[in-house]
């Protein structure tokens, strides 16, 4: 319910929430044209310009998801719906906080890439983007706003870390460590 009511203020299309009766979520139905519940994604089939746009619109809700400080944590084919006006995330249960998981790196990337392998389907260009590292390494920075224009388009990073200079700080950490148990040591025994 508060990762609902979060996402539907972030403009992330998700169900709209009616209120929680007896431990019973209630919340609004997504139809087809029908008005039959609307089908998941994974049943969908497309054309190869729909599928880009969807799958822009995906990348859009994921960033926007994330500046609210939410990865989904279990997007994919089978957990978007799609009626007339494109598609609903549902099943948010498991949203993690972003900030506070240590997992969250990979989770994004999880959700990032089901999303392009299943609109890569009909649009095989999808398949060679980089979104999710894209967005990660923007968050980290500090510098994804919700209205962020993507590329799928990433460098990796192919210097090589200066391993010395990362033992110099941990020797100094230590030693700034030992200096402070050897103060608490004394100080008891005052
Ligand atoms: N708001 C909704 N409108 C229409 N259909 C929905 C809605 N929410 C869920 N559904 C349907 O119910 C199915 C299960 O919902 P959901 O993914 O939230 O639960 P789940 O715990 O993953 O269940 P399951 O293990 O069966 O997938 C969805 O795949 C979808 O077809
Ligand atoms: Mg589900």
């Amino acid at each position: 319910m508060d990762a609902l009511s979060k996402l539907a203020r972030a403009d992330v299309r998700v169900p709209e929430t009616f209120g929680c009766i007896d431990g019973v979520l209630l919340m609004e139905l997504i139809v087809d044209e029908d008005g039959a519940a609307a089908p998941r994604l994974d049943d969908v089939t497309m054309s190869e310009e729909q599928a880009l746009e969807d799958h822009a619109i995906m990348m859009r809700y994921v960033v926007r998801m994330l500046c609210a400080g939410l990865i989904h944590g279990d997007l994919s084919e089978f957990n978007v719906l799609v009626d007339e006006n494109g598609p609903v995330i549902i099943d948010l249960p498991q949203a993690v906080n972003a900030a506070a998981n240590n997992s969250a790196e990979a989770m994004l990337a999880r959700d990032v890439n089901n999303m392009s392998r299943y609109y890569g389907l009909f649009a095989p260009q999808l398949l060679q983007t980089h979104f999710a590292e894209e967005i990660w390494t923007l968050y980290q920075e500090g510098d994804l706003l919700p209205e962020t224009e993507l590329t799928g388009y990433f460098e990796e990073d192919t210097e090589s870390a200066n391993v010395d200079s990362v033992l110099e700080e941990i020797k100094a950490a230590m030693e700034e460590e030992q200096e402070r148990l050897e103060r608490i040591q004394a100080a008891d025994e005052e």
